[in-house]
């Protein structure tokens, strides 16, 4: 089965990448490397190659905006008697505080973009996709945990384009109700990396967020870490979230993939996250517990935007999905710090 994946090289993408390969499906990856390197390719396709012998996989780099571009990967494929078959769409742009700067841009890309998408996919008659979604949208919750039925009410323009797409998405499949397969998937905080330690999350500049943050101060690369307030309403004044290993997050892609597979036509919202929350000091000793590495801290205000707690209710990933996280905090925590302390600078081979 051919699948596109847009999105492919950066931090998800290229761990859903690996394992779709890794499960011989026949892989198209369109990327603008915007927010990712090259070289991850040569680290996923040499690490495929190793542990088995076939790795189908076709790299375009480009822009979903591209219309043309996007009607010449769907044809190929149909020539090449391998039509696409399903897509999961990853490609956009995630950061909170440049979509405050820059709404517009984060309206074309992301919304814009997936528009583009849609179209060139029902005009080839592939009507199958995965989409990522994000617990951002939500917003500030009304209760805990988080279900799918909770109010959407996004705080920030990143989170309006992933209500927008998931709006297009609802509206496309009402508009002929027997036809499209589409799930939409609202990933919590994605953390860690592959056990092998050779991919992992390559943030550029500072990270914004916690995990790469702690495994750069780990490393050596930050003095310390900036604990964004201690006086929230939680169990330790520090904020709460919903940590998921990157690898089951992953795996809950191809459980939807199967699942799409598996009907005539759906849509369903569902929610990938681990069900539990930590807090920030919380994570900050599991990571000094399990890698044996001090995390120097200091307390500072608020950071505008932030909500105290978040976490998901995930039983309609495991009903429908058959889906469950397997993996622990610790071996969030030593996975990433194994990608961490083998690419200190990330994918420079
Ligand atoms: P990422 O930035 O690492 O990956 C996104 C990839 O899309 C990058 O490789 C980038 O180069 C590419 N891209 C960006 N704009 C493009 C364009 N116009 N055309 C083609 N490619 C383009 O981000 P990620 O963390 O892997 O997130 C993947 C998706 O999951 C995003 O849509 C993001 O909004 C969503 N998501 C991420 C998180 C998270 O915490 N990482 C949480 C919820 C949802
Ligand atoms: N935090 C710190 N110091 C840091 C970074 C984060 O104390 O340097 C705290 C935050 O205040 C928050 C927690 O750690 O309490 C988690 O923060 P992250 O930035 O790691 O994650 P968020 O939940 O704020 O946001 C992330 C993505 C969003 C996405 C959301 C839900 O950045 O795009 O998860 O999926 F929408």
């Amino acid at each position: 089965m051919r699948i596109l994946l847009t999105g492919g090289a950066g931090f998800i993408g290229s761990h859903i990448s690996l394992l779709l390969l890794q499960k011989g499906f026949d892989l198209v990856i369109l990327d603008s490397f915007v927010n990712s390197s090259t070289n991850v390719i040569k680290v996923i396709t040499s690490y495929v190659e190793k542990k088995s012998s076939k790795c189908n996989l076709k790299i375009i780099n480009g822009d979903i905006r591209d219309r043309n571009l996007l009607e010449k990967i769907f044809i190929d494929s149909i020539k090449d008697s391998k039509p696409i078959q399903a897509v999961i769409h990853l490609a956009g742009l995630k950061s909170v505080a440049d979509s405050v700067l820059n709404p517009l841009g984060f309206w074309d890309v992301n919304v814009c973009g997936t528009n583009n998408l849609l179209e060139t996919m029902s005009k080839n008659e592939c009507y199958s996709i995965v989409f990522s979604s994000s617990a951002t949208i939500y917003g500030l919750p009304d209760s805990l945990p988080i279900r799918e039925d909770h109010k959407v009410s996004p705080i920030n323009p990143y989170g309006e384009t992933k209500v927008a797409i998931e709006k297009m998405l609802e509206g496309l499949y009402k508009s002929n109700i027997n036809l499209w397969r589409i799930c939409s998937l609202r990933y919590f905080n994605p953390v860690g990396a592959h056990p092998s330690g050779l991919i992992g999350e390559d943030p550029i500049g500072i990270p914004s967020n916690l995990f790469p943050y702690i495994s750069q101060v780990a490393a050596g690369r930050r003095e310390f870490l900036n604990v964004f307030g201690d006086d929230w309403d939680t169990n330790d004044g520090s904020g709460v979230r919903d940590y998921i290993h990157i690898m089951d997050l992953s795996e809950g892609h191809i459980a939807a993939i199967d699942y799409l597979t598996s009907k005539e036509s759906c849509f369903e919202f569902i929610n990938l996250g681990s069900g539990k929350g930590y807090s920030v000091f919380e994570i900050i000793n599991q990571f000094e517990l399990s890698t044996g590495v001090q995390i120097p801290f200091i307390i500072k205000g608020r950071r505008v935007g932030d909500i105290a707690k978040c976490y998901a209710d995930i039983s309609k990933a495991k009903n429908l999905l058959n889906w469950f996280p397997k993996r622990s905090l610790e071996e969030i925590c030593l996975d990433g710090w194994n990608w961490q302390k083998n690419n200190p600078n990330g994918y420079i081979l």
